[in-house]
Formats: structure tokens, sequence, C-alpha cells
């Protein structure tokens, strides 16, 4: 096995430390025709999660990994005691590997738009370690980031319409529509902005946002009407069982006070275009 130099850091947060990993650990090794780069790390040998990654890609769950649901092209698993996520992108089409020669790999996209959102103080999961697997497939380890999905606040942990489910519920949506809108009005566009994209944590009374599969993550200011217009209308995709008119009404006040530049008229049409589209696509989806 090739040797391995283990990789030196320092003790800080996550969040910092993923900013300026290129400059101080990268790392990269050929590995047979494997190669690695890692962002950090004294808690985490890199030989170590090189071999979970090439067990997790074949299927195999080594101790105390657990697998977790996510799309057909990807394979996701998570080490809870380590707070460590792994994910694996397997190639996709000719069409996404030329996409890739162009714009980097989805696991590229994913580490490169996470860190500039870490660097504009938006959270997002750090990278721990980047590697490809023979055969081409790319793994990421990042930090395993608080809470759940709003969907699951939504739909679950907040349902009752008790007043102080129905207070929390109104806290966790005027605090999603001002970090959305702080995300927008900052020039990020998600891309891919369904519910369970966004994860929020309640800490010290106050919820705490991340943003998670950020492999289409695009950033441009001021973002364009219909680049906007898509996040919301993804992160509508709820039914109005789970969310209600008022609700909504809450999520937009809050983000529209982030969006000083927008007119009246056009933060109106926004709101309500978002809305109808993703009623429509629910529609379809047979979702209501
Ligand atoms: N770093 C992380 N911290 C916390 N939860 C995570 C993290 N990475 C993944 N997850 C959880 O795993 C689920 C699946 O991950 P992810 O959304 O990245 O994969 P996917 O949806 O299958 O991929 P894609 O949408 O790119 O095809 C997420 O919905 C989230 O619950
Ligand atoms: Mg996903």
């Amino acid at each position: 096995m090739t040797t391995f130099t283990p990789i030196h850091t320092h003790s800080h947060s996550w969040a910092s430390d993923t900013g300026d990993w290129r400059q101080r650990a990268a790392y990269n090794s050929a590995f047979g025709n494997c190669r690695r780069r890692a962002a950090i790390t004294t808690e985490f040998d890199a030989d170590q999660l090189h071999h979970w990654a090439m067990q997790l890609s074949q299927d195999y769950l080594p101790d105390r990994w657990e697998r977790v649901s996510s799309s057909a092209l990807t394979r996701v698993a998570v080490h809870r005691e380590r707070g460590l996520y792994y994910k694996d992108f397997v190639a996709r089409s000719p069409a996404a590997a030329l996409q890739a020669l162009a714009t980097g790999s989805r696991a590229t996209r994913a580490r490169i738009n996470g860190e500039a959102l870490l660097l504009a103080g938006i959270d997002a999961p750090g990278t721990i370690l980047w590697g490809q697997l023979p055969g081409g497939t790319e793994y990421l380890f990042t930090v395993a980031m608080p809470g759940a999905g709003i969907d699951h606040w939504l739909r679950n942990l907040l349902a009752k319409r008790g007043p102080e489910a129905l207070r929390q519920r109104r806290q966790l949506l005027h605090a999603l529509g001002t970090f959305i809108g702080r995300v927008h009005a900052t020039g990020f566009i998600h891309g891919d902005l369904r519910p369970d994209h966004v994860l929020a944590a309640l800490q010290q009374e106050q919820f705490r946002f991340t943003l998670i599969d950020n492999e289409r993550n695009a950033r441009k200011t001021p973002a364009p009407g219909r680049m906007l217009l898509r996040d919301l209308m993804q992160l509508n995709m709820l039914a109005p069982g789970v969310v209600s008119r008022t609700d909504r009404m809450c999520f937009f006040r809050a983000w529209r006070r982030q969006m000083r530049e927008l007119s009246p008229i056009e933060a109106k049409i926004l709101a309500a275009e978002a809305y109808r589209r993703a009623l429509r696509r629910l529609h379809h989806k047979g979702q209501r």
C-alpha cells in the first residue's frame, strides 16, 4: 500500500477549518488508480476513510455505518458517533461526463460550492476528504451537520396545531425566510432547494440552518428572477395540508425583507408564481 503522511490540523471549528484547506492540507497521492485529497485531520485517518469508501462503494457496510436513503445515482451513509457522512457519485451519462470536464465533477462542485457558502458565513457541510475510486466514482466525506430537513420539521415535529407548535412553526418559517433571503441577497442560488436540502436545528431557542447537496449552486449578483423563482418554487413543494397560505406568507415576508433591491411588484410576482408552480407540480405528482 502507498505510504501516507498523516495530515496535520488544528482543532478549531469545522467551519473555519474548511475555508483554506487547499493551501494548508492539500494532499494528493497516487493510490493505484485512486486519488485522494484531505481537507483536515487529526481525528480522521485518511487511510481509514479511504478504506471505508472502498467498502461503502461496494455496498458493504463497515461497523457502525448506516445507510441513508438517497437518489439512484448516489450512495449515502452515516457514521453517527464520528459525525461523518459518506457520499459517492456514480458517473452518470456521457453528457454528464462532458459537463464535468467543463464545470468540474459533481463531487468537486459540491465541495467547492460548500466552501464558498462557508466563506460567506452560510452553514454547509465542510469536506473532510475527497477521493476517487477505481473506475472513476468519486466520494466525499463531510461533517455531519445538526438538525433535520425542514420538511420533517413541518410534517412531523411541528405538525400539531396547539399554540406552542404553532408559535414554533411561525418562528421556523420566519427564520427560514430570513436565512434563504440572506443566501439569495448574497448572490447564491442553491439550484436544488428541495425542503430536505435545508436542515434546521433548534439551538438555544434559535433555529440554525444548513444548506446541503450544494453541487448545483450558482453565484450571481443580483440573482436573476427565474433562478430565484426556481429555488422558491422547489422550497414550496410541500402540500397545502402541510404548509398553509399563512405559513407561506410568513416565510415570504421574512425573505422579502432581505431582498431589498426587489420592487414590491417583483417580490409579489415571485411569491405568487413560486406558489402557483409548486402547486401545479404537486398536482402532477399526485401529491395533492
Ligand atoms: N453532511 C451532512 N449532514 C447532515 N445530513 C446529511 C449530510 N449529508 C447528507 N445528509 C443526509 O442525507 C440525505 C441524502 O443526502 P444528499 O441529499 O446529499 O443525497 P441525494 O439526495 O441522494 O443526492 P442528490 O440529490 O445529489 O442526487 C440528506 O437528505 C440528509 O438528510
Ligand atoms: Mg439530496
